[in-house]
């Protein structure tokens, strides 16, 4: 069932050149199962991979790799507004948000345009313009590796934050998500709060937007920033936005008053900062060494111009940390998964 040697670059945006010693697809829970006894009998690291948009592979892969291709897709009117959409989670996550607003469906079309597959955004609750996916998540079902038994998890047992759930930390590697059911309803109520979308709006001459109107927006905003990964490797934000006392932000501000410094919902002693305009502020927007660097129009994303390796990307991620501890006491974090 196993493929020996199989390269990976065609399986990760970033188009990182690396083997993986064994390579397998499942479409199945049949398959899924079949390639874990396989594992289970002769053990080594396992990668289950969505669409690799969220993976910085710095070596090759000394394991099996499982590339879930799970489909399926569900509709299920629970009252006159309300429905619950069941995905299949090899399915992707750009063209389910698309089938939603085809269908009538409001509330993800903020997060339109997102790379990778639908099982794996709940991993980090995906999230985009003022919207994660938590707000719109009613339950997930996930194949426990161990028993075999398929587990089925609320919104509260995936323990989700900000890019941030129980699949990355306690239950990491426990379990392979083969499912994820989106709670959406008739009713549109636009989020539009993300100052970005409203200024798109109204370039667009558009006054009273429809759920595909907003999707529009996002995605005429994200291509005029993101690189796409078919013309520049990248797995988008390299660093997750930092979370810092307010005794942080405000000495920042008081050195640079134009930091943007955004609330935390829910608590009073913690701000966001703005991992892109820190980046900037230090001169490293553009900074390229070579085949690949820093992202000219977003200082947040990584970029590989053609042929660097994982290696020289991590090792340019950590020059990044370095400078923005050195300059503003802020000890950035990597959103994307280090292999
Ligand atoms: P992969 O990269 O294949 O996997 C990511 C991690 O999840 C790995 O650890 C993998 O083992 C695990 N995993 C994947 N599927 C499963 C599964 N079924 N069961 C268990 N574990 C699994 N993210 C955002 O949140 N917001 C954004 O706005 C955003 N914009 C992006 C823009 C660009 C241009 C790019 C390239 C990426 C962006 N991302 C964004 C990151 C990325 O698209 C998301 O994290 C996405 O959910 C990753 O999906 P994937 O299928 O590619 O996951
Ligand atoms: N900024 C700069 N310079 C830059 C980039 C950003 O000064 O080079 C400033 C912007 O001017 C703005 C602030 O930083 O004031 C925030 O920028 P932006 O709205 O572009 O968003 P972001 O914080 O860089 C986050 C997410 C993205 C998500 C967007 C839109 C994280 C780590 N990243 O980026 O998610 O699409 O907001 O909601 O939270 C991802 O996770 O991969 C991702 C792309």
């Amino acid at each position: 069932m196993f493929d020996p040697n199989v390269s990976l670059k065609e399986f990760n945006t970033f188009g990182i050149s690396v083997k993986a010693a064994k390579f397998t697809k499942f479409g199945n829970l049949a398959e899924l199962k079949s390639a874990f006894d396989i594992i289970k009998s002769n053990p080594m690291p396992f990668l289950i991979l969505g669409g690799g948009s969220n993976l910085l592979l710095t070596k090759d892969f000394e394991g099996y790799v499982l590339k879930n291709e799970l489909t399926g897709f569900s509709e299920q009117m629970i009252d006159s507004k309300t429905g619950i959409l069941e995905v299949g989670a090899g399915e992707n996550w750009h063209q389910f948000v698309l089938k939603t607003i085809e269908n009538g469906w409001c509330g993800l079309e903020n997060l339109s345009l997102i790379p990778g597959n639908v099982g794996a955004s709940p991993m980090q609750n995906i999230g985009a313009y003022g919207v994660e996916i938590k707000d719109h998540f009613e339950f997930l079902e996930a194949f426990h590796i161990e028993s075999e038994e398929i587990h089925r998890f609320s919104a509260q047992d995936c323990n989700f934050g900000y890019r941030e759930s129980v699949f990355k930390r306690k239950l990491k590697n426990q379990y392979v998500i083969t499912k994820v059911a989106f709670r959406l309803t008739k009713d549109f109520n636009a989020q539009t709060a993300y100052g970005a979308i409203n200024d798109e709006l109204k370039r667009m001459n558009i006054l009273e937007p429809t759920a595909r109107d907003v999707s529009n927006a996002v995605i005429n905003i994200r291509q005029s920033k993101l690189p796409d990964p078919k013309e520049i490797g990248n797995a988008g934000s390299f660093f997750k936005n930092p979370v810092v006392p307010n005794e942080v932000a405000e000495k920042i501000k008081a050195k640079f008053p134009e930091t943007p410094v955004y609330e935390v919902p829910g608590s009073d002693e913690f701000k966001k900062l703005a991992a892109g305009w820190l980046i900037e502020t230090a001169g490293l927007k553009g900074h390229t060494i070579d085949n690949h660097g820093v992202h000219k129009k977003q200082a947040l994303v990584l970029v590989n111009y053609g042929g660097a390796t994982g290696k020289q990307i991590f090792d340019l991620s950590t020059h990044i940390i370095q400078t923005i501890n050195e300059m503003f006491g802020v000890e950035l974090e990597r959103e994307v998964n280090i292999l």
